[in-house]
């Protein structure tokens, strides 16, 4: 595998570099919940300052065209306006990030024509137009108007075909920043694993996680399933699942993995033995065996054996991959199946076994056991980390990753 990063590129110093990060972060009334996005992309700013580059930054922030018709133009621009993105980077960094109240045109370019070496400027949200979604030329030709040189830094939105991520490397030289460089040679480790191999898999969006598990399959020596994901396998296995959430169009692909009858004899696939459930609205939980679960129960948690049972295939692991809670782990009656996983999976990495963990929810959950800094590679991207992994087309990656 080659990537070409831009600690290749030739005589940067003084250039205007367009940096495309990921800084997708939570943010509730103005206020950023986490910064690890922005964190992360700190050495590849860190590195083209210390080459006195003019740095301009580019980013989207949730999905913002999907609520355009809902919101006016003020709800909108208060809901995703990267403003406060700026504030927290300058923040980290200890130094002035400007704010760009476009991501193009000619005010922006004003902007950066007054820039000085080491200066930064942070761009108004990509999203905010539509052609950044599009993978639109004419927006990826304006956006590289705005730089001499092109560094894809936002692994998390790789998968994606959008301007910013695809169309603009026809028009710049292009570069992967040093967080693509770490996330591609992390995420490699897993597909050229020391063995055993244990993938923990839970969450929703079954379609895309059931390609990765179908990819990784023959690779994985354990494939452990849990929270809403084992739902659906467990429906298709004719167990009652009473009112837990399913879609039925995912029992349809849970029965199409070809060999999942096989895996699941030969305990190469495993599935809850017990879960944490409660029936009706204002019920107590309990915790009942998965062939005990009856109509009226919605499952939201992996029980006690289940732990224990996952547990002890994780103790054995040499190479792990988390991604997906176990249960509803934000709420305290249905948290412990992911939180306890998450403490094994951070106590059996560093060291012992190599230990890759992805997904906003899923590093929610290990921040909550504090032991976040125990695994090997937290990653960026969620949705991105599956797709890598599943072998699919990364647009943002194509002529920066050689694999
Ligand atoms: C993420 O948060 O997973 C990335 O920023 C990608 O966001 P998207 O799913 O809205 O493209």
């Amino acid at each position: 595998m080659k990537i070409i990063t831009i600690r290749d590129a030739k005589k940067i110093r003084g250039k205007r570099v367009f940096v495309r990060a990921d800084f997708n972060v939570p943010i509730k009334d103005g206020k950023i919940k986490d910064d690890f996005k922005i964190v992360a992309s700190l050495p590849t700013i860190r590195f083209l300052l210390r080459h006195k580059c003019r740095i301009i930054i580019g980013t989207h922030l949730g999905r913002p065209l999907l609520e355009i018709n809902k919101l006016s133009k003020e709800e909108l621009l208060e809901k995703y306006s990267t403003f406060p993105l700026a504030k927290r980077l300058s923040d980290i960094l200890g130094r002035q990030v400007d704010f760009a109240s476009d991501a193009t045109g000619f005010a922006v370019e004003s902007k950066i024509h007054e820039m000085k070496e080491g200066d930064i400027l942070l761009l108004e949200n990509l999203r905010f137009h539509k052609g950044e979604e599009d993978n639109n030329k004419l927006f990826a030709r304006r956006l590289s108007r705005l730089a001499d040189i092109y560094v894809n830094n936002a692994f998390g939105v790789s998968h994606r075909a959008h301007a910013s991520v695809c169309a603009i490397k026809k028009y710049l030289p292009a570069y992967a920043g040093l967080l693509i460089e770490a996330e591609v040679t992390n995420l490699n480790k897993i597909l050229h694993p020391k063995k055993p191999l244990l993938i923990l898999i839970g969450g929703l969006k079954m379609a895309t996680k059931l390609q990765f598990i179908k990819k990784l399959s023959a690779k994985a020596d354990h494939i452990l399933i849990g929270g809403a994901m084992a739902n659906n396998f467990l429906f298709a296995l004719n167990y009652e699942i009473g009112q837990s959430l399913v879609d039925k169009k995912d029992i349809k692909l849970a029965r199409s993995i070809a060999d999942f009858h096989n895996y699941y004899t030969r305990k190469k696939i495993l599935l809850p033995i017990d879960a944490v459930v409660k029936t009706g609205l204002d019920s107590v939980s309990t915790v009942k065996s998965i062939n005990h679960i009856n109509k009226n129960d919605i499952i939201l948690d992996i029980g006690p054996r289940t732990i224990k049972f996952y547990a002890k295939f994780i103790k054995k692991a040499n190479t792990i991959i988390w991604n997906g809670p176990m249960g509803k782990f934000e709420d305290n009656s249905f948290k412990y199946g992911t939180l306890f996983l998450g403490q094994v999976i951070a106590s059996r990495s560093s060291g012992k076994a190599f230990g890759v963990v992805g997904g906003g929810e899923t590093l929610e959950a290990l921040k909550m056991t504090k032991m976040l800094e125990y695994v090997d590679w937290a990653s960026t991207g969620g949705g991105a980390m599956i797709a890598f992994l599943s072998g699919n087309k990364m647009p943002g990656l194509k002529g920066i990753v050689k694999r």
